[in-house]
């Protein structure tokens, strides 16, 4: 089951009570969602949000003992002002976003995102699109795809991977998550003690398949309108871009005596504790601004 990152500090600053209306996100396994609702004991409303049909599937039945109290949606986090304007639900006293996947998804060998599992190259969070992994590596150019890797992925060495990857799709020889894996390994090489190369290949495809970035700068420029007064939202990311993005977006929103205050100035991170429990955690990075 997928460790919640940061709860602690996510129930600290969206101080969850009785009679708030809170949104999540991306419900993911459900844990932020879960502690919401106890703290917002005993009428608090939890509204959840999650791209992934499995998810919202697993979140419904935990969350069940909560009868009325939990609403959720298959749709995108960026897509909550059209679902909510549409259900006459007002305004939230916090919202909580949780970027990324859970371990619950990179886990599942069918999904692809891993290559530590052998499974086809989908890495959708929605499967009920179209543009898995498989079609992305297929239609893109070899420039797009370096352009891909480099930025979300980091990797110096792109133009090398994107050169294999692209030799091993016109040799129709790139179908599985060991195929990407194993061409990876091959134009890199590996050097001692460094992680694995397809790790940063692998998150670079993912972010460009679920248009991440995208999907947060509309998350970022539609969420805000939805807090009311002392309303919260907290964020939680674990790439430099999607922090970044954050960051700039709250300091815009704060600039010049506007309603907004920053209430975190660097951003909060895992403690050591947590990182030694949850590893996962390590690049974890939470942002919160506060609507006065
Ligand atoms: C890190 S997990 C969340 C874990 C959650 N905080 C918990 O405690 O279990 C991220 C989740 O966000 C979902 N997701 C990704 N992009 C999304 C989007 N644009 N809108 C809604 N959910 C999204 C993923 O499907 C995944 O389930």
């Amino acid at each position: 089951m997928h460790q919640p990152v940061l709860l602690k500090e996510v129930l600290e600053f969206l101080a969850p009570h009785a009679g708030g209306v809170y949104m999540d996100g991306s419900l993911g396994a459900g844990g932020y969602a879960q502690a919401i609702l106890e703290a917002a004991n005993p009428d608090g409303i939890l509204l959840g949000f999650d791209i992934d049909e499995g998810s919202i599937h697993k979140v419904k039945k935990r969350l069940e003992p909560y009868g009325e109290r939990f609403k959720c949606w298959h749709a995108g986090y960026h897509e909550a002002l059209s679902t909510l304007g549409s259900t006459g639900i007002g305004q939230l006293n916090g919202i909580v976003l949780d970027l990324g996947l859970s371990s619950d998804q990179l886990e599942n060998p069918d999904r692809g995102f891993s290559f530590r599992f052998a499974g086809p190259l989908d890495m959708r969070f929605n499967r009920s699109i179209e543009g898995s992994a498989e079609d992305l590596l297929k239609n893109v150019s070899e420039a797009e795809l370096k352009t891909i890797i480099s930025e979300y992925g980091e990797e110096p060495r792109a133009k090398k991977v994107a050169q294999w990857l692209k030799q091993a799709v016109r040799l129709g020889t790139l179908k599985t998550t060991e195929d990407l894996a194993e061409t990876v390994f091959r134009a890199l090489g590996r050097k001692k003690g460094r992680i694995h190369p397809a790790t940063r290949v692998f998150q670079a495809l993912r972010i460009a398949v679920n248009d991440e970035l995208g999907n947060l700068q509309k998350g970022l420029e539609q969420l805000p309108s939805l807090l009311k007064q002392q309303g919260r939202l907290c964020i939680v990311s674990y790439h430099s871009l999607e922090d970044r993005m954050v960051k700039l977006a709250f300091k815009e929103l704060a600039k010049d005596n506007s309603r907004w205050r920053i209430l975190a100035r660097h951003p909060l991170r895992p403690s050591s504790e947590e990182r030694f429990f949850n590893p996962r955690s390590r690049s974890a990075k939470m942002r919160v601004i506060e609507f006065l």
